[in-house]
């Protein structure tokens, strides 16, 4: 299951808007705003999650393989930076792949925190990486990361390394992305190193395929939402009635994914109706996409100080290292 299953994303500062943290308040809220949009945070039910686990294994996915990449061949570099005896804190665990990378290198890390909504699924992780990497103290915390949340006591005098993989950051609106990583240095303290993944800015050619894939699981993915309200809302879309589009949007450097309606049609959901016209879109997920100078001027702007970056022979993606 795929990390943001369980991770509360707010992805904008829109929902603080929304009147409450209920499914149907959001949508109802959402859908009632022009341009209409939902929160990316719904795409992972059980079946979404399975389909971004299928994503990250599309030949024009390149984000989880490049990451993995630059992990496992700057793993030394990134050791380096981490301190004797440092905690490392992931932010919104999905698979431990990633975390153990730099686990395998730095053999002076004492303790692993992974972050996540699941207490169920960190349970789970806690016991597989116990099993794996014995010599550490494993200290899940059962949180929603985009929030204020309390660091495990037994880390309180070890220095900190938050670890936030997947370019998870760019679902944020830039906004939102500065200050969850405010937030997460006021979590980790002073002194704290951070290492984040980011998807960097590319031929759109390349970006739009990443998201409109060949054998349609992208589309899928963005349409199962409709699926999840029909059962969890009552709502009565048509799948057949809607379509996947994704495109890079150039001056807000962000790929959108939307649901176009294919016709003139009424939609009942959660006992209020909405008209939609023939070619109007549902927003359902901002991808934004940073050069390694913009990410590290947003999080200068967020109180950090790019130490080092890593990235691929392509640059299509990079991996920051921040102190604070
Ligand atoms: C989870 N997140 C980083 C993915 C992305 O690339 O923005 C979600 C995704 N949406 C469509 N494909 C993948």
């Amino acid at each position: 299951m795929a990390a943001l299953a369980r991770s509360v994303l707010r992805y904008s500062a829109r929902h603080e808007a929304a009147a409450s943290d209920s499914f149907a308040d959001h949508v109802i809220y959402g859908l009632g705003e022009n341009p209409r949009w939902l929160s990316a945070k719904y795409f992972y039910d059980a079946a979404g999650s399975e389909l971004f686990e299928e994503i990250t294994r599309l030949p024009e996915y390149y984000p989880t393989r490049t990451e993995l990449k630059i992990l496992a061949d700057h793993a030394r570099e990134m050791s380096a930076l981490i301190p004797l005896a440092a905690a490392l804190v992931e932010f919104g665990t999905g698979s431990t792949k990633k975390a153990r990378i730099l686990l395998d290198a730095s053999p002076q890390i004492s303790a692993y925190v992974p972050v996540d909504i699941s207490a169920e699924f960190l349970a789970q992780e806690a016991a597989n990486m116990r099993r794996d990497v014995p010599n550490i103290a494993v200290l899940p915390v059962a949180a929603d990361f985009t929030r204020d949340f309390e660091l495990p006591a037994q880390i309180r005098n070890r220095p900190r390394v938050g670890f936030f993989p997947g370019s998870t950051i760019g679902n944020f609106d830039p906004h939102d992305a500065a200050e969850f990583l405010r937030q997460a240095g006021r979590i980790l303290g002073a002194g704290a190193t951070m290492i984040v993944g980011v998807d960097r800015i590319k031929d759109e050619a390349v970006l739009n395929a990443a998201y409109d894939d060949a054998a349609g699981v992208t589309a899928k993915f963005n349409l199962n939402v409709l699926t999840r309200m029909n059962r969890e809302l009552g709502s009565n879309f048509d799948l057949s009635a809607f379509r996947h589009r994704a495109f890079y949007n150039a001056a807000d450097r962000r790929i959108e994914m939307h649901l176009e309606s294919l016709k003139q049609q009424t939609v009942t959901v959660a006992g209020r109706t909405f008209e939609f016209r023939k070619g109007e879109t549902i927003h359902t997920e901002s991808s934004y996409k940073y050069t390694v100078e913009s990410f590290r001027a947003l999080a200068q702007s967020a109180g950090w100080r790019p130490v080092a970056v890593w990235t691929d022979e392509r640059d299509y993606f990079a991996v920051h290292a921040l102190k604070i």
